[in-house]
């Protein structure tokens, strides 16, 4: 039985800052952000969005009333958690009007739980073909202003159906998961923004994604050619092409053109939005689909997810009939073209205004906020 990702779709806010601008204003050469780094847009998170509505958004870009009926597991990847306790997946499940015969779970190790999520899915529709399960990996990319983090920020959802039969992915093979304890990146509970060691951690994703990539050689008899495209979890653009670098032979032989063709392809979303930390191979994915001319259904895409701490995976999959209709119906292009501009001080302004994590009663202006669903505040410590 084929099992995969029969559906994708992607949210991000309304808003973005132009990094050219951030870079003069940190009196940076903007070629260090555009080239060094490869990021051009970063997608600015206004109070009025969190995680839950940013996944709420996303799935609702995909989702047929018959969708809804037939899911039986909502799993929520974050790392951007609002609650120690309550799921984040309970308020999805709420605004996505799904039937309440169903699971509802949230999971967490860095960017690498979107994985974690499509993995267990795949056990859950294995033991009972009926099964959908909806995965969605949200998150907001915090580092703080006028770190050297802060070119890598980002923010947005992914929306995935899991399901037997799939129409775009369906993962095949083995997968080859690999862990290490290393402390290249982590949040401690009292802090709203990451703390990173971020040229070690840029080596352990390297080398992580090495030895997986080894093994599942091994493991398959499988090579680089056998791929038709590589993709990668997207930090910032110019990871990918470190990680592709890493393990190309001849730069110039026609097999590397193609990787490298194909990896421009699976950056050129996330050079616009930035990391979006657990759904960012999964818009690099969308990415790919969406701007790459050089796929067909039966191509074997490979995949590395990698999250701090650190937990990395690499494992295939092969496009299916209908993958060009299924992404085209995520209509990335729209969302991405229509999105306004923020100076960098409304930037910051906004960066300040996330609400945090305290007690205080919130009652935001939503004047401003036009999304389906939005975050209206805090009242009585509980989220509105
Ligand atoms: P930095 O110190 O600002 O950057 O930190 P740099 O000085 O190393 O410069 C970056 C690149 O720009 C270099 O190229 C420079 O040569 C180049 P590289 O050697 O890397 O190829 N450069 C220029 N290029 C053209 N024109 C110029 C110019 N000037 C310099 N004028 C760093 C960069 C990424 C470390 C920082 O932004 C950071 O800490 N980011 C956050 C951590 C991160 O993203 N790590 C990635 C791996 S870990 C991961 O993927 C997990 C994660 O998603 C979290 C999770 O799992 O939850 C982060």
């Amino acid at each position: 039985m084929k099992i995969g990702i029969d559906k994708i779709g992607f949210y991000t806010t309304p808003l973005y800052l132009d990094l050219t601008e951030l870079a003069q204003a940190r009196g940076v050469d903007p070629n260090k952000y555009l080239i060094g780094i490869g990021q051009e847009k970063q997608a600015v998170i206004p109070p009025t969005q969190d995680i839950v509505t940013m996944g709420a958004n996303a799935a609702d870009r995909i989702l047929t009333d018959e969708d809804r009926k037939q899911i039986s597991t909502i799993i929520v990847a974050t790392e951007s958690g609002i609650d120690n306790s309550k799921a984040a997946a309970i308020y999805v499940k709420e605004l996505l009007q799904l039937d309440p015969f169903v699971r509802a779970v949230e999971v967490k190790e860095a960017c690498y739980s979107g994985t974690a999520a499509l993995q267990f899915a795949r056990g859950l529709i294995s033991l009972n073909p009926d099964e959908k399960v909806l995965i969605i990996a949200a998150d907001i990319a915090r580092y703080g202003l006028e770190t050297s983090g802060e070119v890598t920020q980002g923010g947005g959802a992914i929306a995935m159906m899991i399901s037997a039969e799939p129409r775009v992915l369906a993962i095949d093979g083995p997968s080859v998961p690999y862990s290490e304890d290393v402390m290249d990146f982590w949040r401690p509970l009292y802090a709203s923004e990451a703390l990173v060691d971020g040229k070690y951690s840029t080596s352990v994703y390297i080398d992580f994604f090495q030895k997986t990539w080894e093994r599942y050689q091994t493991l398959t008899d499988q090579t680089l050619s056998d791929m038709a495209a590589m993709i990668f979890h997207l930090p910032f653009t110019k990871m990918g092409k470190k990680a592709l670098d890493a393990i190309l032979g001849d730069q110039n032989d026609p097999h590397s053109v193609l990787m490298r063709t194909q990896l421009a392809a699976s950056q050129a979303l996330s050079r616009q939005v930035g990391n979006l930390y657990t759904g960012s191979l999964y818009l690099a994915l969308l990415s790919l689909l969406t701007r790459s001319h050089n796929l067909q259904s039966g191509d074997r895409i490979g995949l590395f997810s990698y999250g701090s701490g650190a937990q990395g995976e690499f494992f295939t999959g092969i496009l299916q009939a209908d993958f060009k209709e299924m992404v085209r119906q995520a209509d990335v292009e729209k969302l991405i073209m229509a999105r306004k501009q923020v100076s960098v001080p409304e930037y910051e302004r906004l960066f300040r205004a996330q609400i945090g994590y305290n007690s205080k009663n919130v009652f935001l202006d939503l004047s401003q906020d036009h999304e389906k669903y939005v975050l209206q505040g805090q009242q009585d410590q509980k989220r509105v």
